[in-house]
């Protein structure tokens, strides 16, 4: 499950992926992660640091998912808003997710330093703005409940941002950024010097609980048999319901292009739109100019006209407050998962006292993945953890009902679809790179015309739960509007909940 097919990111562009061998072998480890983005990663990384055997087994390229695609803004100036922390999850729940972001960043700055690890790192501040002409206390608000948790926030006239005038922002300091390709790529290599073991290439396509444990089973018939096992594939494969009902996954868009050096500074930008933007830039040390990097126009996965669209949407909103952005020089997407209750599921899954999950990163998915490195390593090595209970899997946050009612209100409305009509009424309409869904009878054909005309015929049913995928054409993936799993054109999973390929279509 990686990103082969789709539009590759700026971190993508600039650092090759590091490469390891696929699991040949079986294996008796006492931890087995699957899953090699930065939380299966840091996981993995903090328990060879305390001398217990980690394997990783990673279905793509290491660092090749979510964490590829990221926008690399580390920071603690929490999108959901601490005021709304503070109503679901109460003031002293509040302060803990600003303390665990906080170490987070300061765990991947002493890592830096430790390790050496060159990935341009660096603190910057975080400034947080309304659009134009809206009216709110909300700025008020965020300043006081950030203040009570700890943070050092200010109020300041307006962003430094020069062509843009924000107006009033909350400032945040001490936030940082990073190249996340080349800390991920460094803290891999950390990991197997530490005696950690990691392999690439291998999907698990079953966890069997054991008496004593686990096994993980991979899709080449070899068994990791693990006394623990953290599943770290951003939206969980080990149950098809939970978290799957208490989260949803929506599909973020980013675009880039050069600025002029020094013309905007470096700092993290966001407003509070929903959904809202968010901006940063890149100094390149080879080229006289830098990159701005502006992300947003997320929805949730597969509700969505045309993708086409959002990077046209985000491409006039940025160029009308940066009219000294060059050409569009890189554009792509990627996949966050928002838990109702806005705040990420990190501990043990609710099945299984030995397996342990890290799900619902939203848009702070590098600190939440640092946060579960810590977090899940204590729980697996008995030590106490300040944050287990706030980011307990189990947990009920009663005060978030209402949004468990609308997310999972649109998720059921998106089987309406098994009811409607095909994309188009026959396969021969389908242009060459293109695909669409076409009724046969009862059944929904997922059909994908190749560039050489070559016709591949899926079932449209999401092996997830039954959820009817759309075609996306933007990424050229089958999207499902359900849960969020998403397909390559052909049927490979690209990501869960499900976990195996859209099956080929039989003619019955
Ligand atoms: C456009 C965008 C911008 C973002 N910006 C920010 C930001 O500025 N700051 C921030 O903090 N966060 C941001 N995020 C979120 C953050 O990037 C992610 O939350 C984070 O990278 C997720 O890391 P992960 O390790 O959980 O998942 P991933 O990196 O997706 O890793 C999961 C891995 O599991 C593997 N896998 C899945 N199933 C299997 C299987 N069956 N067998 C074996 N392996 C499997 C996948 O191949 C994948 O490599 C952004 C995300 C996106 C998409
Ligand atoms: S992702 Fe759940 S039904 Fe498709």
């Amino acid at each position: 499950m990686s990103e082969y097919e789709q539009l590759p990111s700026y971190w993508m562009s600039r650092s090759s992926l590091p490469v390891f061998e696929p699991l040949k072998n079986n294996l008796k480890v006492k931890v087995g992660i699957v899953g090699g983005g930065i939380t299966g990663l840091t996981i993995a990384y903090e328990l060879s640091r305390r001398g217990i055997s980690a394997v990783i087994l990673e279905d793509g390229a290491i660092a090749g998912g979510e964490s590829s695609r990221t926008s690399a803004h580390l920071s603690n100036a929490l999108d959901d808003r601490y005021y709304n922390l503070e109503q679901v999850h109460g003031k002293e729940n509040a302060r803990l997710a600003a303390e665990s972001h906080s170490a987070a960043i300061d765990y991947i700055e002493s890592l830096c330093k430790e390790k050496n690890i060159d990935c341009d790192f660096e603190r910057v501040e975080a400034y947080l703005f309304n659009p134009p002409l809206q009216e709110s206390d909300n700025l008020i608000k965020e300043l006081n409940a950030a203040k009570r948790c700890g943070i050092d926030v200010t109020m300041v006239d307006k962003s430094p941002i020069e062509s843009y005038n924000t107006g009033p922002c909350v400032k945040f300091p001490s936030q940082a950024e990073f190249s996340p390709l080349k800390y991920l790529e460094k803290l891999s290599h950390c990991v197997v010097e530490m005696g950690g073991k990691i392999f690439d290439q291998t999907h698990v396509k079953e966890i069997r609980e054991t008496k004593d444990g686990c096994q993980l089973i991979t899709v080449s018939g070899n068994i990791v048999e693990a006394e623990n096992v953290v599943i770290a594939t951003n939206s969980p494969i080990n149950n098809p319901f939970f978290p799957h009902l208490k989260q949803a996954s929506y599909r973020t868009y980013i675009i880039a292009g050069s600025i002029p050096k020094g013309s905007v500074p470096k700092a993290l930008y966001y407003d509070t739109l929903d959904p809202y933007h968010y901006i940063r830039v890149v100094e390149e040390s080879d080229s006289d100019t830098d990159l701005l990097l502006v992300g947003g126009e997320d929805h949730r996965v597969g509700i969505c006209a045309d993708p086409n669209e959002s990077y046209e949407i985000l491409e006039r909103w940025t160029k009308t407050r940066f009219p000294k952005m060059g050409p569009i020089t890189h554009r792509w997407s990627g996949q966050i998962v928002e838990p109702i209750d806005s705040l990420a599921f990190i501990g043990r899954s609710k099945s299984h006292s030995k397996i342990f999950i890290a799900t619902g990163d939203s848009g702070n998915g590098l600190t939440h993945g640092t946060i579960a490195g810590m977090l899940i390593s204590d729980l697996i090595t008995g030590k106490s953890n300040p944050w287990e209970k706030l980011y307990d899997p189990s947990r009920k946050s009663l005060s978030a009902l209402s949004d468990f009612v609308e997310e999972n209100a649109v998720t059921f409305a998106q089987y309406r679809d098994w009811v409607t009509e095909g994309d188009v009424s026959s396969i021969n309409e389908i242009k060459p790179n293109s695909g669409a869904i076409v009724r046969q009878g009862a059944q929904k054909i997922a059909a994908y015309k190749d560039s050489d005309g070559q016709i591949h015929t899926l079932s449209a049913v999401c092996p997830h739960l039954k959820g009817l995928v759309r075609w996306n054409e933007a990424e050229q993936t089958w999207d499902c509007p359900c849960h969020g799993s998403r397909f390559k054109a052909t049927g490979e999973v690209i990501n869960g909940p499900a976990n195996c390929p859209l099956a080929r279509y039989e003619k019955g």
